[in-house]
């Protein structure tokens, strides 16, 4: 391959071991042999010899052979430049693109912030938990409102959680909706293909052509006719033809007729000198109920339609103190430690999924937490004033342009009267279309031909939207553009623009503090070192495949050719993306060995929530229509019954019968499905069983032998097979899907695919499914035709669930790791991840009874479950810590040794779930094997221990009890928070002979209890 120059790399990948081992495996051939060798095995493929013939791959993926690094660059570099960027854009549509502050990228690199996991383990999460608070309390001051969280995917999908969150609110069981017409279109749909199939209701009201907005006498009318049943109304600020809505008579409306007022926003334009704050609408200022809205353009460029920020908020005030219990997804709030210092930890987290399973108030588990972190650093970057600043310049900008374009002969504002801020539509003398490719030509994207959002539109409506980033310059290119396509501008024209009223605009200063830059990158350097990467060493969260991140997906995924490529750009100038999603597709394909693959979904339960909306099209367009089970495995992840609920198999039980939804299987005493519970079961629902969710393998790290069988029966039964991929990395390139049975799966590629975790998120997700679910798949395929990449939408699809292409940043990072893989790679991969787990469990199994207690020898594949020895429990309780509160303060042990803890108490109530990936060597798991053993050792010799652990992170255990009796989850920001040191930082102790650790332990221990006493 020949190479042309490459921009320098931000980092030197020789001086990182694993950045540059192929595949990203650090292992020695010769460690990998010792590994097997002590297994009693040869070779890496006897590690799959358990697994059914019938179901195993033959040949290896078909996947183009594997690119060294400087060639991986090369291509990445080389694919990003078949996007043709243009110099100037006025894109935006609900999708805008700022200037981005120099902390952003500073912070985007702190590896401990971007790879960790959601912060489950406080104690050694205080940098993730911080960030996210200070977006929760930054979004506050913004909008008014008092709990705002980072967990929606984006404004779609927090739309369609805020219509269910107003329907869980209803006193009345209220649940149906009015949606303005004059949201966003493609959030429309949306709501359109999540809605189908469940209890809730919505119609949407048009918009009137001759303002641009919905009249409020027309939405009163409807609304009283409907108002018993109403639970909400759901309007934009400015909507999508950049009007704006009369917000206060909007809010007003709702709250006259018992319903929840949800505005959709755009927090940059409630900077200081914007907009109205949502928290002060209607005539009395009550403020709306529930807030949505986008927020990724607060911190990155629009990377072709995500990874997004979904906003969310409730009120949580004096005269709202419960709502916000019926909230999706996480929240941070105040907390102490033991010794009274301050700290952060997760609060509300009974509502959530992992705990509540299909009662939970959403599905929702990977959230979008980087992306808050960096708009948290972005905004504390702008400071009040930086604020002001962008969201003034849109404003201006976009009044610049409209005078300019206004003087052109024949160009008119399209809603003369009604006020806009940074976005206009125009009624043009041509065809908006031909004007967007005219302007294409002269390397801008112009806008967006919006015609068929208003009805009878003669095809020539054009949206223009404005930020920070136009320059004078462009505007005056711009207005050249019309002037050399339509007509020369008459400068003595005389332009009228409609006025924004006094009651659009925000009252009040915002008050954000404003920070020296210096000052905000130690601070956040500071809150990275409180948390811990995988970088660094094993991150053992079983189920969550806690691997290295490559630096280089980072560097591909900011290439500008990819990120800053809008998703309205003209497909000729998307090509280069077109072609990775494309690849991506037929990769996953070979992978999984099904039939066609969508590449739309943003997360693992996304994926799960299309997987069975695809179930339900498929029965319905069989005019099936009876199906309403579920069945799902006990030991399940809690988001399968969670997405079962929100997909509309809502679970009606009569005493301990379950008439309708979820009916949950049992295992067996192998730990697998028990095939005699799964057809009594299918005995009991014959006929309605819509399908079956089997996480494979399963939660205990066991391959479920009998997928096959259990497929057959289900099938049988005209149900359909869901598996959970989430273990993919146990398995990929090894077993062919197909063959199992499986009609629908989702690879989650922030576990498998090496997309970092971002404490939280953002994730994504792939799914792949079968010849018979193809029809259905979401969104758009991408297409390869004689002339370039095009899209095509599938014949019965269900609709979309992301409004654009999913987290297109992310599909870029797993594709370049996919390039790094190769055909050889992706075996290799789950085969050393798979080694690096049963040759751990083989160092512990001696030390540490394995989970299921029935199943010690079954062989385990990338994870594995160990419980305390008898002995251990026993010595514990005489000191006071029962059996059932034992686990959580193990796991914290592995806090002191420089480790994060495994994954607590799931699915075994006394179970730690070990996952070590594949991205250690065998001294790094000898070391943590050691670890492990000397932690046993250590609580055996000196049981109080566990009273105080751990006690080296920067912060005591955390007293999540009171934190959650009053929560609070945001506050003025007057001074940047103090960051409490680690009193033994994980590098240090990583260098630390381990008896030297637990010398350390022991002392601390033995202080802390001193000064309990
Ligand atoms: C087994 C299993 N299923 C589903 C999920 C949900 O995936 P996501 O977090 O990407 O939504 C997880 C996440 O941890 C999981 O471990």
């Amino acid at each position: 391959m020949s190479h042309t120059p490459l921009p320098p790399l931000p980092y030197d990948p020789t001086t990182l071991p694993r950045e540059t081992a192929r595949h990203y495996i650090p292992a020695t051939d010769q460690e990998i042999q010792a590994m097997l060798g002590a297994l009693g095995l040869s070779q890496l493929d006897e590690l799959f010899t358990h697994i059914p013939a019938a179901a195993r791959m033959v040949d290896p993926p078909a996947l183009p052979e594997e690119l060294g690094y400087v060639d991986l660059y090369q291509h990445v570099v080389a694919q990003s430049q078949k996007n043709r960027l243009p110099d100037m854009a006025f894109l935006g549509d609900g999708l805008p693109h700022y200037r981005v502050p120099d902390l952003v990228p500073f912070v985007a690199g702190l590896r401990e912030l971007m790879t960790a996991y959601t912060p489950y383990q406080p104690e050694r999460s205080q940098g993730t938990l911080m960030t996210q608070w200070l977006y929760e309390c930054c979004l506050a001051m913004l909008t008014g409102f008092e709990a705002i969280n980072a967990s929606q995917y984006d404004r779609a999908t927090a739309l369609v959680e805020a219509l269910y969150t107003a329907a869980r609110l209803s006193r009345q069981g209220r649940t149906h909706f009015l949606l303005l017409g004059s949201l966003w279109p493609q959030d429309l749909e949306v709501v359109r293909t999540l809605l189908a199939g469940t209890r809730l209701t919505y119609e949407v009201v048009p918009i009137d052509s001759e303002r641009g907005t919905v009249p409020l006498a027309v939405l009163e009318q409807q609304a009283v006719a409907q108002a018993e049943g109403l639970a909400g109304i759901a309007f934009p600020q400015v909507n999508s033809l950049g009007c704006l809505e009369d917000v206060d008579g909007l809010t007003g409306l709702a709250h006259r007729l018992g319903a929840r007022a949800i505005v959709v926003t755009d927090p940059m334009l409630l900077a200081t000198g914007g907009l109205k704050a949502p928290g002060t609408f209607g005539a009395e200022g009550e403020g709306a109920d529930i807030l949505v809205g986008e927020a990724q353009h607060l911190a990155i460029p629009p990377h072709y339609g995500g990874p997004g920020l979904g906003v969310f908020g409730m009120r949580y005030n004096a005269a709202h103190q419960q709502d916000i219990r019926q909230a999706p997804g996480r929240f941070v709030g105040d907390a102490q430690d033991e010794a009274g210092r301050h700290a952060k930890v997760m609060v509300l987290s009974t509502r959530e999924q992992h705990i509540r399973r299909h009662k939970a108030t959403s599905n929702i588990c990977t959230n979008q937490g980087f992306v808050a972190t960096l708009a948290a650093a972005a905004i504390l970057a702008r400071g009040e004033e930086g604020m002001r600043k962008a969201c003034m310049q849109a404003r201006a900008n976009a009044l610049t342009a409209a005078r300019g374009l206004l003087q052109v002969p024949g160009v008119r504002l399209a809603f003369p009267e009604t006020p806009f801020w940074n976005a206009f539509v125009l009624a043009l003398p041509c065809s908006s279309a031909s004007l967007v490719q005219t302007a294409r030509q002269r390397r801008m994207h112009l806008g967006v031909d919006v015609s068929s959002r208003i009805p009878g539109s003669g095809g020539n409506h054009l949206l223009l939207s404005f930020s920070d980033l136009q320059e004078p310059e462009h505007l005056e290119r711009l207005v050249a553009l019309f002037a050399e396509a339509i007509a020369t501008p008459r400068a003595e024209a005389a332009v009228s623009l409609p006025e924004v009223p006094a009651a659009f605009l925000r009252r009040e200063p915002v008050g954000l503090p404003s920070w020296d830059h210096g000052q905000l990158r130690t601070f956040f350097a500071a809150l990275s070192e409180q948390n811990i990467s995988p970088d660094r060493t094993c991150y053992p969260l079983g189920s969550c495949t806690m691997k290295y991140n490559p630096y280089i997906n980072e560097v591909a995924a900011a290439l500008p050719g990819f990120a800053h490529l809008h998703p309205d750009a003209p497909l000729a100038d998307a090509q280069g993306t077109l072609e990775v999603l494309y690849n991506m597709q037929e990769y996953f394909k070979a992978i999984t060995g099904l039939s066609a693959v969508t590449t739309q979904p943003v997360a693992g339960a996304q994926g799960e929530l299309v997987g069975l909306k695809m179930f339900q099209a498929y029965h319905r367009s069989r005019g099936d229509t009876q199906r309403d089970i579920v069945l799902i495995p006990h030991s399940a992840h809690g988001t399968n019954p969670a997405t079962a609920t929100m997909a509309g198999f809502e679970t009606v039980q009569r005493g301990a019968e379950t008439l309708s939804g979820v009916v949950e299987i049992n295992a067996g005493s192998n730990g697998q499905i028990a095939m005699d519970h799964l057809r009594q079961i299918l005995d009991r629902y014959r006929g309605r069983i819509a399908g079956i969710m089997v996480t494979n393998p399963n939660t205990s790290g066991v391959f479920e032998s009998r997928f096959a069988d259990i497929a057959a029966l289900i099938h049988a039964e005209g149900g359909l097979v869901y598996m959970d991929g989430a273990n993919m990395n146990a398995i990929a390139g090894w077993v062919n899907l197909s063959a199992l049975g499986v009609d629908a799966v989702h690879n989650n590629n922030h576990k498998t695919w090496t997309i970092p975790h971002g404490g939280g998120g953002p994730g994504d997700a792939i799914v792949a499914v079968s010849e018979r679910l193809a029809p259905f798949l979401p969104g758009v395929q991408v297409v390869r035709r004689e002339h370039g990449y095009a899209l095509q939408h599938p014949p019965q699809s269900i609709g979309s669930v992301h409004r654009h292409f999913g987290n297109m940043g992310h599909k870029i990072r797993a594709y370049t790791y996919l390039r790094a893989l190769g055909r050889e790679g992706v075996r290799r991969m789950s085969a050393v991840a798979v080694l690096a787990a049963r040759y751990l469990h083989h160092r512990l199994k001696h030390h540490f009874p394995t989970l299921p207690q029935e199943t010690p020898d079954s062989p385990r594949m990338h994870e594995f479950i160990i419980t305390l020895p008898e002995a251990t429990f026993e010595t514990l309780e005489a000191t006071g810590i029962s059996r059932a509160r034992a686990i959580g303060p193990f796991g914290k042990l592995f806090l002191d040794f420089g480790y994060h803890a495994p994954t607590v108490s799931f699915p075994e109530a006394q179970g730690l779930m070990i996952e070590p990936t594949e991205s250690y060597t065998k001294a790094e798991l000898d070391r943590f094997a050691d670890s492990i053993i000397l932690m046993l050792h250590l609580v055996n010799e000196q049981p109080t221990i566990l009273h105080t652990v751990p006690h080296f992170t920067p912060v005591d255990r955390i007293d999540d009890v009171s934190a959650n009796k009053h929560v609070v989850v945001s506050a003025r920001l007057t001074t940047l928070p103090q960051v409490l040191p680690n009193r033994i930082a994980p590098d240090q102790l990583a260098q630390m002979p381990l008896e030297a650790i637990a010398e350390a332990i022991r002392a601390a221990s033995a202080a802390k209890l001193q000064g309990l006493r």
